[in-house]
C-alpha cells in the first residue's frame, strides 16, 4: 500500500463503542508510512485513551480546542490544509448531525469544516439510531460532500442486530485509498438531495432486519466457569470464575446463527437458548469432553478458568480431622488449551488470560506458546472485571505483538467484540 507514504491524514475518533477500531486503522497507516494526526472528540476519550492513539501515530493527540499552547486558532485551520484525506472513525450520529448542520464546536467538527481534503465517515451507532429518519437525512445531505463507507450488519455491541456496526477495516482502508487515489475533494455542490431523501430512508428502513446471523454454518466451542478438583467425596479445590463470561460468549454467538457447544464447570447460571450444554466438573473431564469436540468445530474460545493442579491422591472416604497438619500433593492437570494449539488444523483458537500482575508480558507469552489467534486479557485485580463480575475490562493481545484494548463493558458486549474479532480472522482467511 505504497499510496500511503508520506500521506497526510488526519483521523478523527468521536465518541461510540467502536472507537477502540480506530486504533488499528491508526496503526496500519502508519506502518504504511502515513503521517498521521489524530483528534478525539472529548467524549471518544470515554472509549479510548488519547495515549493510546498519541502511541501509535508517534503524534501527540488533539483533544481539546483550548488546551495551552493557544493555537487553536491558527491550527485547525493549518491541519485542514495540510491533511491530503480526513477519516472520522467511527463516526457517531452526534458528529455527523453537527458538521450536516454546520456546527462547529470543537477541533473536529471546525477542522472538518475548514478543509478542502476529501472526507470519509465511517458510521457507527446503535441499529434504531442508524434508522432514524432524521440520522439518515443529515447522512444524505452529507453525501453530497463527503464521502461514507457504509456500517456492517450484524449483531451490535448494544445487544440489537442490523446495520450500524463500524464496517470492516479492509473496507474503511480500501474506500481511504480509493478516495486519495482519485484526489476527489467530494466537495460537490449538493444537488437535489431533498427529494431522494424520502426515497433513501424508505430503503434503509426496510433494510433493517433483526436476526442477521453471520455465524451461520459455524460451529463455536465456549468453556466457561470454573473446574473442581476432589479431594474426597466432599471436598474439591476450584477458583472463583462463576461462568458469566463464557455463558455470555456462549449466548451472543447463539444469537448470531452458530452451534454452540458449551463446556461448563458447576455454576448457578440457566444454559442459554439454544446451547448444547457439556456439564463437567474436573479439568480432565472438560479435557475429555473438549478434545472430543475439536475435530468437527471451527472455532473455540476457552473463557474457562482451568485449575492447573489436582489433589494427586482422592480420597475414597472423606478425610477425618487428625492431630497435626495435613499435607496435599498437587500434580499437573493437562493443558487443555495447548494441546488445541498443538494439534490445530483450521479452527480459530482464542484463549483467555486472568493475570493480577505484568498482564502483557504474562499474557503474551501464553498466546505464542500455546498457538492462538488471540488472546482476551483480563487484569483480575480491577474492579469491575474478572471474577464474578458483569462486566469486564480486557486487551485482545495477538502473536505480533499487537493490543486491542477495550473499554470496561459489559459482558455481553465483551463477547460481541470477540466474536467481531474472530470473524475479521475467518474472513481474513477466506482472501487468503
Ligand atoms: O466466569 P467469570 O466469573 O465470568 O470470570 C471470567 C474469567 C475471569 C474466568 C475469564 O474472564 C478468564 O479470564 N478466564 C481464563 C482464566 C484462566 O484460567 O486463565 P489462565 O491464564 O490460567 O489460563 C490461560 C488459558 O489457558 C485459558 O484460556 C484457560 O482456559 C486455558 N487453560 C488453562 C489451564 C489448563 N490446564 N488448561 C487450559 O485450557
Amino acid at each position: 500500500m505504497m499510496m500511503w507514504h508520506n500521506k497526510f491524514v488526519v483521523v478523527g475518533v468521536t465518541g461510540g463503542i467502536a472507537a477502540y477500531k480506530a486504533a488499528e486503522l491508526v496503526s496500519v497507516l502508519t506502518r504504511e508510512g502515513a503521517e498521521v494526526q489524530v483528534i478525539m472528540t472529548a467524549s471518544a476519550q470515554q472509549f479510548i485513551t488519547p495515549l493510546t492513539l498519541q502511541t501509535l501515530s508517534k503524534n501527540p493527540v488533539i483533544v481539546d480546542m483550548f488546551a495551552e499552547p493557544k493555537a487553536w486558532e491558527v491550527q485547525h485551520v493549518a491541519l485542514a490544509d495540510k491533511a491530503d484525506l480526513f477519516l472520522v472513525v467511527p463516526a457517531t450520529a452526534n458528529l455527523i448531525g453537527k458538521v450536516a448542520n454546520g456546527i462547529a464546536d470543537d477541533m473536529l467538527t471546525t477542522t472538518i469544516m475548514a478543509t478542502r481534503a476529501p472526507v470519509v465517515f465511517a458510521p457507527a451507532m446503535n441499529v434504531h439510531m442508524y434508522a432514524n429518519p432524521i440520522v439518515q437525512m443529515n447522512i444524505h445531505k452529507l453525501r453530497g460532500f463527503y464521502h461514507f463507507v457504509e456500517p456492517g450488519s450484524g449483531r451490535l455491541a448494544c445487544g440489537y442486530e442490523g446495520k450500524g456496526r463500524l464496517a470492516e477495516l479492509s473496507e474503511i482502508l480500501e474506500t481511504a485509498g480509493r478516495v486519495l487515489n482519485s484526489g476527489t475533494s467530494a466537495q460537490q455542490t449538493p444537488g437535489e438531495y431533498s427529494n431522494r431523501v424520502v426515497t433513501n430512508i424508505n430503503d434503509q428502513l426496510e433494510a433493517q432486519q433483526c436476526g442477521v446471523a453471520d455465524y451461520s454454518g459455524l460451529t463455536v466451542l465456549v468453556t466457561a466457569g470454573a473446574t473442581r478438583e476432589a479431594i474426597d467425596p466432599i471436598r474439591f479445590i476450584t477458583n472463583r470464575s462463576t461462568g458469566k463470561m463464557g455463558f455470555a460468549i456462549a449466548e451472543a454467538a447463539a444469537r448470531r446463527g452458530a452451534r454452540v457447544i458449551l463446556v461448563a464447570g458447576p455454576t448457578n447460571l440457566p444454559a442459554p437458548p439454544g446451547v448444547e450444554l457439556v456439564a463437567i466438573e474436573s479439568a480432565r473431564d472438560m479435557y475429555a469432553a473438549v478434545t472430543e469436540h475439536y475435530p468437527g468445530v471451527d472455532v473455540v474460545i476457552k473463557s474457562a478458568a482451568v485449575a492447573d493442579y489436582r489433589p494427586k491422591q482422592r480420597a475414597g472416604q472423606k478425610i477425618k480431622k487428625g492431630e497435626g497438619d495435613l499435607i496435599l500433593e498437587l500434580e499437573r492437570n493437562p493443558d487443555i488449551l495447548a494441546q488445541l494449539g498443538k494439534t490445530k488444523q483450521r479452527q480459530v483458537l482464542v484463549g483467555f488470560a486472568a493475570e493480577t500482575n505484568d498482564l502483557i508480558r504474562h499474557a503474551s507469552d501464553k498466546v505464542r506458546r500455546k498457538n492462538l489467534d488471540f488472546i482476551v486479557a483480563n487484569d483480575v485485580t480491577q474492579a469491575g472485571a474478572g471474577f464474578g463480575t458483569d462486566t469486564n475490562m480486557v486487551k485482545f493481545i495477538f502473536p505480533t505483538g499487537e493490543i486491542h484494548e477495550l473499554p470496561m463493558m459489559p459482558k455481553s458486549e465483551v463477547a460481541g467484540a470477540i466474536l467481531d474479532q474472530v470473524l475479521v480472522i475467518l474472513r481474513q482467511r477466506d482472501k487468503e
